[in-house]
C-alpha cells in the first residue's frame, strides 16, 4: 500500500488494507515482495498527479517481470481521471474511486478473472463503516465523521472528487470511539474537510419530524433536548468523545475558519482531553485574494476568531494552510499574508505554492496566473516569517515540563525517542529506558530547534495498554 494526500486518504488505506488483510493477504516488505500492490492517490496539486503517473511507469517493469503482481490504484486522483489511468498504464489492473473503497478485493478478484477493471461511482449513499481497519498505530486512530465537502473554494478540487457533505450518524461515531478504547487508543482525531458543518445535513433532514429515539441516534441527545435549530454538532461531538472513558486526547481536523464557532472554542476550552491545538487554515492575508478564494472570511475576521480562541483557551499553538500564487495575487497581497502571519505567530504552517486544478474555477484564470519564480520567492519570505515564529514557540517551551505520548524511537537516531506534546510538537529525548509506543510520560524540554523539541524524561506516566481486551459483562 502507498498512500499519497491527506489524513483522510490515510484512513481510506488503513480500511484497505483491512478489506485486504480480511482476504487473507498480509503486509509485504517492498513492491518487490509484494503479490497486490494498491496506490491511494491524491490530487490535490498538480505534483501529486505527476507522483503517481511516475510511480506507475516504475511499476511497468515489475509488471512485465511477474504479470502475476496485480496492481491497484485508488483514492482521488483515480476519481478524477478514471479511465485515463488504465490508458495512460494498461499495466494496471484495477481502479477505483473514493466511493467504493469497499469493493477494492471484489474488484481484485474480478480482474483476476476477466481482466483490467476501472469502477469509478459518483456519490457515497454513506461511509462505509463497517469495513475492517488496520491501523498503522496502536494507541491513536483517526475517526471519518463527515465525507465530502459543501464548499466550493475556487481552488480547491476536493468536493469534486469527494462529493457532497455527508455527516455520519452521531452515535455511530460515538460507539466507534467507544470500541476503540477498549482495545487502548487513548488518542483519537476527527476527521472531515469542515468539521465545525458537521451534522448540518443530519439537523436538515429532521427539520419538521417527529424527535423520536431514532433522531437521538442521528444527531445526539444535547440536539434532541435543546433548540431544534439546524445548528452544527460538533461541539457536542467533540464533547462526547471526550468523555468516552480511556479516552485522553483528542484533536481534529480541519475547522473552515468561516463556520469556527464560539461553542467549539468553549468546548476545547472546558473539556480537558480536547488538545490546546488549533489548524485554522488561512489561504491568504489578503481579502482581495480570500474573496477570489470564496473562503468566507476577511483577514480581520480570521484574526478575531484567533483572538477569541486565545482568550479562552490559554496556551493554544496555531497552525494553518497558506497558498501562494493564487491567480491575481500582488505584491501588495502577499505582503498581507506575511503581516497576517507575523501577527498571528502560527507554530507551524503548511504552505503550498498554486497549483490550477482542471475544472476548478481559479484553473480558468490564466491571464491572472503569477508567474512561477514569483511564487517561489514568496514561498521562501514566507517559509522565513513561518519559521522564525515557529521556533520563537518552541522557545517558549524550553524549561517546561510537557506530557507527550511515546510515538517510537527517534527515525534518525536510535539512541533517542520521539513522543507529541499536546500541542502536536514533536520532542526527542534519550532512550534511557524502554518505553512500549503509546505509553504517556512527562519530558522536561531542554533545547528548542524550529521544528522539534529536545527534552528529558522526567517519568513515565501511563503505560500503553493497548491489548485486545474482552469486554466482561457481568449477568
Ligand atoms: N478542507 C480543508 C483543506 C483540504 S486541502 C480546508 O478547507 O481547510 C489541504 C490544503 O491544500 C488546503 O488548505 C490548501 O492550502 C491546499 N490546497 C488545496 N488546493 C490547492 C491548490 N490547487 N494549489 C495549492 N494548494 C492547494
Ligand atoms: Fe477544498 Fe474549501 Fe472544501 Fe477545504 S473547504 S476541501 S479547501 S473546497
Ligand atoms: Fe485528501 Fe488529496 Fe483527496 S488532500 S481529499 S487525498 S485530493
Amino acid at each position: 500500500m502507498r498512500t499519497y494526500g491527506c489524513q483522510m486518504n490515510e484512513h481510506d488505506s488503513e480500511r484497505i488494507a483491512g478489506l485486504l488483510e480480511t482476504d487473507g493477504l498480509e503486509e509485504a516488505e517492498s513492491f518487490d515482495d509484494a503479490d497486490v500492490i494498491v496506490l491511494n492517490t491524491c490530487c490535490i496539486r498538480e505534483n501529486a498527479d505527476n507522483k503517481l503517473y511516475g510511480q506507475l511507469g516504475n511499476l511497468k517493469k515489475l509488471k512485465e517481470e511477474r504479470p502475476d503482481l496485480q496492481i491497484a490504484v485508488g483514492g482521488c486522483l483515480a476519481q478524477k481521471d478514471r479511465d485515463v489511468i488504465q490508458e495512460r498504464a494498461p499495466h494496471v489492473d484495477v481502479v477505483f474511486g473514493t466511493h467504493n473503497v469497499g469493493r477494492a478485493t471484489d474488484l481484485l478478484d474480478q480482474a483476476r478473472v476477466s481482466g483490467p477493471v476501472t469502477e469509478i461511482i459518483e456519490e457515497s449513499a454513506s461511509f462505509p463503516s463497517a469495513l475492517p481497519v488496520k491501523r498503522d498505530a496502536n494507541h491513536a486512530a483517526w475517526v471519518t465523521i463527515q465525507i465530502g465537502c459543501d464548499n466550493s473554494c475556487a481552488f480547491c478540487i476536493v468536493p469534486s472528487v469527494r462529493g457532497k457533505e455527508i455527516s455520519r450518524p452521531y452515535s455511530e461515531l460515538v460507539s466507534e470511539v467507544e470500541q476503540l478504547a477498549l482495545t487502548g487508543v487513548t488518542e483519537i482525531t476527527l476527521l472531515g474537510q469542515n468539521v465545525n458543518s458537521y451534522g448540518r445535513d443530519l439537523t436538515l433532514k429532521l427539520r419538521g419530524t417527529e424527535l423520536t429515539a431514532e433522531a437521538c441516534q442521528l444527531v445526539g441527545e444535547n440536539w434532541v433536548r435543546g433548540p431544534h435549530t439546524a445548528r452544527p454538532l460538533f461541539s457536542d461531538l467533540l464533547c462526547s468523545v471526550a468523555a468516552v472513558s480511556g479516552i485522553r486526547r483528542v484533536r481534529y481536523t480541519s475547522p473552515h475558519p468561516k463556520d469556527f464557532r464560539p461553542e467549539t472554542i468553549a468546548a476545547m476550552a472546558r473539556v480537558p482531553e480536547v488538545c490546546e491545538h488549533l489548524h485554522l487554515p488561512l489561504q491568504s492575508g489578503s481579502d482581495k485574494i480570500l474573496s477570489a478564494m470564496h473562503r468566507g472570511y476577511t483577514a480581520d475576521r480570521y484574526i478575531q476568531k484567533v483572538v477569541a480562541a486565545r482568550d479562552e483557551i490559554p496556551d493554544l499553538a496555531l497552525s494553518t494552510d497558506i497558498i501562494v500564487g493564487f491567480p491575481g495575487e500582488t505584491d501588495l497581497d502577499f505582503e498581507r499574508t506575511l503581516e497576517v502571519a507575523a501577527e498571528v505567530r502560527f507554530d507551524n504552517a503548511y504552505t503550498f505554492v498554486y497549483s490550477p486544478r482542471p475544472g476548478t474555477e481559479a484553473a480558468e484564470s490564466l491571464e491572472q496566473a503569477v508567474p512561477a519564480k514569483t511564487s517561489a520567492d514568496r514561498m521562501e519570505r514566507l517559509r522565513k516569517v513561518i519559521e522564525r515564529t515557529s521556533l520563537k514557540g518552541n522557545e517558549s517551551r524550553v524549561g517546561r515540563e510537557e506530557e507527550v505520548i511515546v510515538e517510537g524511537h527517534s527515525k534518525r537516531d536510535n539512541g533517542m525517542l520521539s513522543g507529541r506534546t499536546r500541542h502536536n510538537r514533536l520532542v526527542h529525548f534519550p532512550a534511557d529506558r524502554v518505553i512500549r509506543p503509546g505509553s504517556y510520560a512527562q519530558v522536561r524540554v531542554t533545547e528548542a530547534r524550529t521544528f522539534n523539541l529536545i527534552g528529558e524524561l522526567v517519568e513515565v506516566t501511563a503505560k500503553a495498554k493497548h491489548r485486545t481486551r474482552i469486554p466482561v459483562v457481568s449477568s
